[in-house]
């Protein structure tokens, strides 16, 4: 089955894997990410830039806020299909077809468990209902639209013949995507290709659809079962950029492409991905949803194409390919030599961002400019990766809707406890002030901003980067932390590293605040997918 316009000379589309990306569906369901709808919107349009055939835009039943952070995606992103997920109830369907219908490409994703542990425990209902349920919500779904996809979620803990059951009445029903599950992270590559073999041979229907993969990384193993199940005839991959999802996270999309991208002469096979997105991609996700990625993690951790060894360094200064299997240029490292500084004006800035893919006016250029000024007073050359960072900080403040910072002042000595100030402005308007004698001059100024506010938000993660290298390069500060049971994290980036601590902090806390009154406000969903 085709999906996007276009086989390149020299491949074919049977050998083309899909690449399913719900970065912003499973992986916006890790603990602490509470991402706005401009934010979505922003990861949306660099999912398309960078190719990927499909986005799972989000869980729209889930809450209001899921429903219109889908329903904008569908609205404003051209090229990918924009899919949301959907439980069985008609209830379900027709929020994620009310989310979905404006967009040119539109997708239901309707699951239902097929394994015992899941239907005697969690569903307490009996296999027949299960099929009863898989079969009305892909016929529902059908009244509305083509394209709808089904997966028997735990799968790869279920029986396989009952599991081909429910996949036959899925397809007989019309279901165009069957997508194969591994939820927990249970299976190992071997037996999850036999497990799909066994299913192509008990429905021979399974050629007539795409096949798909969704697998988690509880063991470690997403990617290497993703492969297994690519092997074994599946042509679409669900994945998310930086592996992130539930728990242990899914399939690393960038891991998914590279592999498929470098090993292509062996494998046969290919993607649609724009590898040269990649890496901004990762920054982006990361920014936006502040989890940072570790530095070994293959394709985009900082020290991936690092080399430390002297024989390995005296290696590739002969040979980039004595130690190196990709060139960072593919991922889209090193590639932008932009540079402004403080004499840069408006236009410049305007058109650099423009250049670099961000569509910044009014309001928002006027408050990129203004922090652009005083960066650029503080630090020589300003770079792509000094605007990309300041640009996303900007949109990671807009649309929370909380708290924000106004100012600090902080006395920081060897000789007494550092003390801080505060002033935040509040969320109902006006501002309060806070002060706090701490244990050290960041301690301080958290624990000020939890007097301003009158929250008692308990740090629970804090981490320091620098954007480039250098001495006077940006600092880019990640908060994780938790208001009665519930986690905000959230990012800051400035030239002052105590500044970017307080805005990652003060952001962390509004989005705290914010999932804490949405949960209380909506009720969670009786069953949170995998
Ligand atoms: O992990 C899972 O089973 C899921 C399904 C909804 C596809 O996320
Ligand atoms: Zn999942």
């Amino acid at each position: 089955m085709s999906i996007s316009p276009g086989t390149p000379p020299g491949r074919s589309e049977s050998d083309r894997v899909l690449i399913f990306d719900t970065t912003l569906r499973d992986g916006e369901q890790s603990p602490g990410i509470s991402l706005n709808k401009q934010e979505k919107l922003e990861i949306a349009q660099q999912l398309a830039r960078l190719g990927v055939d499909v986005i799972e835009a989000g869980f729209p039943i889930a809450s209001p806020g899921d429903f219109e952070g889908v329903q904008a995606i569908a609205q404003e992103v051209e090229g990918p299909v924009i899919c949301g997920l959907a439980r069985t109830s008609h209830q379900d369907i027709d929020a994620a077809w009310n989310a979905v219908k404006d967009s040119g490409r539109p997708r239901v994703h309707t699951f239902i468990s097929t394994s015992d542990i899941h239907i005697e425990h969690q569903l307490q209902t009996t296999r027949e209902d299960v099929i009863g349920q898989a079969r009305a919500a892909v016929a529902h779904a059908k009244q509305y639209l083509d394209d709808v996809e089904f997966s028997p979620m735990d799968a790869s803990r279920a029986d396989v013949e009952f599991t081909a059951a429910v996949v036959q009445v899925a397809i007989d029903e019309g279901a165009v995507t069957i997508n194969i599950p591994d939820t927990v992270g249970y299976a190992i590559p071997q037996e999850f290709a036999a497990f799909l073999a066994r299913l192509y041979e008990l429905v021979p229907d399974l050629h007539r659809v795409v096949l798909s993969v969704h697998c988690h990384d509880d063991l470690g193993l997403a990617v290497a079962n993703s492969l297994a199940g690519i092997e074994a005839g599946c042509r679409q991959v669900e994945c998310a950029i930086n592996g992130i999802g539930e728990r242990a996270g899914n399939a690393s999309l960038e891991e998914i492409a590279m592999l498929l991208h470098t090993r292509e002469p062996s494998l046969g096979l290919w993607t649609g991905i724009e590898t040269t997105e990649i890496a901004r991609t990762s920054r982006l996700v990361s920014r936006l949803t502040g989890y940072q990625v570790q530095p070994n993690k293959a394709i985009v951790g900082r020290n991936a194409f690092a080399h430390e060894a002297g024989i390995h360094q005296d290696g590739v200064l002969k040979e980039r390919t004595t130690y190196e299997i990709m060139d960072a240029t593919t991922v889209g490292l090193n590639s932008n030599s932009l540079v402004l500084g403080k004499h840069s004006g408006r236009h410049a800035l305007s058109k650099a961002l423009e250049e670099m893919g961000f569509e910044i006016d009014g309001q928002a250029l006027n408050t990129a400019f203004k922090r652009f000024k005083e960066i650029a007073d503080r630090k020589k050359h300003v770079t792509a990766m000094d605007l990309e960072a300041l640009v996303t900080d900007e949109l990671r403040s807009e649309d929370i809707g909380g708290f924000a910072l106004d100012w600090f002042e902080v006395e920081a000595s060897s000789l007494r406890p550092p003390h801080a100030k505060v002033s935040v402005t509040l969320p109902e308007g006006g501002s309060r002030t806070g002060s706090f004698t701490g244990d050290g001059p960041i301690d301080a100024v958290f624990q000020a901003i939890n007097v301003a506010t009158g929250i008692a938000a308990k740090l629970s993660d804090f981490t320091i980067g620098a954007v480039t290298e250098g001495q006077d390069a940006l600092g880019e500060v990640s908060v994780v932390l938790e208001v009665q049971g519930v986690t905000g994290a959230g990012q800051g980036v400035s030239t002052d590293i105590i500044d970017a601590a307080a805005r990652a902090y003060v952001r962390a806390l509004s989005v705290a605040v914010a999932r804490s009154r949405a949960d209380q406000a909506i009720g969670l969903p009786e069953v949170s997918p995998g």
